[in-house]
């Protein structure tokens, strides 16, 4: 149930002693549909916005600090404003609402003293960009806060907030999720061109159900293998480059150009890059698919997309290749792979509307079975990008 402004007005109420009503902003999580690692490689994804988001309340205080208060954790940090340029991460979660002030205060805007009530129903470690929700309803509220000094454009609020994760937070991090909650649309899956910064919208056929499935398992590997994969990538492009000089980026490669020239490439980025680029043209396989209402395909492509990231990529891992496994198995799905940064996290599936109830049923029995988990199912529905809430 999406939070409603009465409850955070009288929660942020009961927590600071402010007199001012604050504002609150919402953005949601993501569900990426296709298209995975490849956004830092310049090439497509196909998210869409959640309902699940965060909430950011602010009010202008006089005690010249950023309080910061988080109801999920019942945990509050206090930082001076004039200490905020010029802080350190702290590999808390509060590094990501500094680093959004900071992107925000390099933008020419004061950092005002304010109180901030954050509260999010994105879980974290689930592939569902709870972070991108967090930095994109704190930059909301901050640029609230410096009222006109400073107006970015939207793209500018998602640019920024990639800037707060990669650069202060440290995870090397792509467009997509911080581009998704900022301009994610009702009834559309977002189709992003990572290069150009543009995107379509791509209308879902109604005769499918998007459920994510979260395995509730994430292994430690995360950022570093994130950035792992980033070098990678970069070590396959300079191979190319010894093809063809006009190489950029993997997104500059087609898929039979890099069939052409594959042998060149050392075996482990080939396979990475094979990985990226054709998952790229994966998208535009299953938005021209998900155009012609043509779920069959829309499934196949969801799976193929699977076992490029299981066998390619390798970023899946057992819990999660199990979920797929199961699930494609099962009568009214079809097709299902991980989505988000790998190692754990959700599973995102294409569901037949009547199959969804034994779906649920029957994957929830077979992981439990196997690994003592009740797996948690999120009905996808593509819900409004970030904004005030009302
Ligand atoms: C994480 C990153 C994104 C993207 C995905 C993988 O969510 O934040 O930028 O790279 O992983 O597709």
């Amino acid at each position: 149930m999406a939070l409603v402004s009465g409850e955070i007005l009288a929660a942020f109420r009961e927590h600071f002693s402010n007199a001012s009503i604050p504002t609150i902003y919402r953005a949601p999580g993501r569900v990426n549909l296709i298209g995975e690692h490849t956004d830092y490689n310049l090439g497509f994804v196909l998210p869409i916005a959640l309902e699940m988001s965060c909430y950011v309340a602010i009010a202008p205080a006089s005690h010249g600090q950023l309080r910061i208060f988080s109801r999920d954790l019942d945990e509050e940090f206090d930082l001076a404003t004039d200490v905020v340029p010029t802080a350190s991460p702290m590999h808390k979660w509060h590094d990501y609402v500094i680093g959004v002030a900071r992107e925000i205060y390099k933008l020419g805007a004061p950092i005002r003293s304010a109180d901030i009530w954050i509260a999010s129903e994105v879980p974290t470690g689930a592939g569902l960009s709870s972070s991108a929700a967090l930095e994109v309803s704190s930059g909301l509220a901050f640029l609230n806060s410096a009222a006109d000094s400073v107006t970015p454009e939207r793209l500018e609020l998602a640019r920024l907030a990639q800037r707060a994760e990669s650069q202060f937070v440290g995870m090397p991090c792509g467009i997509m999720d911080q581009y998704a909650s900022v301009f994610g649309q009702e009834h559309s899956a977002l189709k992003i061109d990572c290069r150009s910064l543009t995107h379509e919208d791509v209308p879902l056929p109604e005769g499918v159900e998007i459920i994510a499935v979260n395995s509730l398992v994430k292994h430690e590997l995360g950022t570093s293998a994130y950035r792992e994969r980033v070098a990678e990538c970069a070590e396959a492009v300079a191979a190319i480059q010894q093809a063809d000089s006009s190489v950029r980026s993997l997104r500059d490669v087609p898929v039979q150009l890099f069939q052409e020239i594959q042998d060149s490439i050392p075996l482990l980025p080939r396979r990475r890059a094979r990985h990226v680029i054709t998952d790229s043209q994966r998208v535009l396989d299953f938005a021209a698919a998900a155009r012609a209402q043509d779920v069959g395909e829309m499934g196949r492509v969801f799976v193929a997309s699977h076992r490029s990231m299981q066998y390619d990529y390798e970023i899946s891992c057992e819990e999660i290749d199990f979920l797929v496994d199961t699930a494609i198995k099962l009568p009214g799905v079809y097709g299902s792979r991980m989505t988000g940064g790998g190692f754990g996290g959700c599973t995102v599936n294409l569901v037949a509307p009547g199959a969804s109830k034994e779906f649920r049923e029957r994957l929830s029995n077979a992981y439990h079975e196997r690994y003592s988990i009740r797996p948690v199912f999120y009905d996808c529905v593509p819900a409004q990008g970030a904004g005030k809430l009302k």
